[in-house]
């Protein structure tokens, strides 16, 4: 897709971080933007940030649901095509949540909550809007499927099992709807971040009162050492501006910097991992053992000085551990507890 003005975009999670990123640069690009999210007050927010960033009250529609709703999801749809007078040609299901412990001490509300918002959101999102979009622009106008998975997408999350799987599925989603839509003429994108400057670390506070049964020690202190980690991410702008780029050339994959050599040698690096999980243990660990020592002679001294300084960003006051399990699982590993 590469024409954005005059065009219609929704943008889910667009009230903060990455998707008020994607708002801004996408409302900038001359698209008439709604953002869907399940926090009034962010949303207010988002709206001033869009207007102060250049564009148009009349451009912007905000819209509050909450995406695991499928009712709620199709009246938001509904809304979009009252207020800016068709479908949308970009969706960009960017909403999203996150919390860390031990994949064993896991409860059903943990993974009912991280799959609900980072899977089934997007599922949700595909089946309302797709079908719309087909009807309306096939073969007419260009129109694009886009969605905010992880670089967790590649690789196990023992300390976040149930988005890593939520992240693996979005990205094999998005790979089936970008053969399935070349027919219609149209693209889909997932893009893949690492670290993101966004509000994530805060989502437990949000958590839905019915999905409140977590395994994970969960605590202020814990949100506010996410918080200072996420404040190292890639600006939601920037990020946002590489998204963009990749629709524009039709990528189906996009890595969250500009150097496609980096990206292919991540993307190896990921893959080399899964292969060796068909080694035999005692293969896998022979190779651990070969590339620790290659790694070892590789390190100049300058490196291992490096490497023994404290973390470059402040743990800020009050701050404890994130991703331990809750204090009480008794069964759990001692060390991976409170
Ligand atoms: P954020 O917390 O700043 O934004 C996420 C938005 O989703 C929030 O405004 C939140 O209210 C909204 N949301 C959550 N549950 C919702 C629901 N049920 N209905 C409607 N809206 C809901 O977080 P961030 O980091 O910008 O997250 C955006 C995407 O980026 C997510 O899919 C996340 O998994 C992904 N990501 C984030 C990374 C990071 O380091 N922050 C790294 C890699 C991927």
């Amino acid at each position: 897709m590469k024409e954005f003005a005059g065009k219609i975009c929704f943008i889910t999670g667009g009230a903060s971080g990455a998707g008020l990123g994607q708002a801004k640069v996408f409302g900038k690009a001359g698209m008439k933007v709604a953002i869907a999210d399940i926090r009034q007050d962010a949303l207010d927010n988002a709206v001033k940030e869009m207007v102060a960033y250049g564009i148009k009250d009349e451009d912007i529609l905000a819209v509050k649901v909450d995406l695991t709703n499928r009712e709620e999801f199709t009246a938001a749809a509904d809304k979009v095509e009252e207020v800016f007078g068709g479908p949308p040609h970009l969706i960009i299901l960017t909403a999203g949540v996150n919390s860390f412990g031990p994949v064993e001490a896991s409860t059903f509300d943990d993974f009912d909550w991280v799959m609900g918002v980072c899977l089934h959101h997007v599922v949700n999102g595909l089946l309302i809007f797709v079908p719309r979009m087909i009807k309306a622009y096939a073969h007419k106008t260009e129109f694009h499927v886009a969605a905010t998975s992880s670089g967790g997408a590649f690789m196990a999350g023992s300390g976040c099992g149930p988005y890593t799987a939520s992240k693996a599925a979005v990205n094999n989603l998005i790979y089936s709807y970008a053969e399935a839509l070349k027919p219609y003429g149209a693209g889909a994108t997932v893009l893949c971040p690492g670290n993101i400057n966004s509000n994530i670390g805060d989502a437990e506070k949000y958590r839905p009162e019915h999905l409140r049964n977590t395994g994970y020690h969960v605590s202020e202190g814990t949100m506010a050492h996410l918080r200072s980690i996420h404040a190292q991410g890639i600006d939601p702008v920037e990020l946002a501006e590489i998204l963009k780029e990749g629709i524009e050339n039709g990528r189906i994959i996009v890595m969250p910097d500009r150097n496609p050599e980096g990206w292919a040698a991540q993307l190896r690096g990921f893959h080399e991992v899964i292969e060796d999980y068909t080694l035999t243990r005692a293969e896998r660990e022979a190779k651990a053992a070969r590339q620790m020592e290659e790694m070892q002679k590789a390190f100049s001294d300058d490196d291992k000085e490096e490497m023994s300084r404290p973390p470059m960003w402040e743990v800020p006051e009050g701050a404890e551990p994130f991703g331990k399990a809750r204090k009480d699982l008794d069964w759990v590993d001692p060390e991976k507890r409170k």
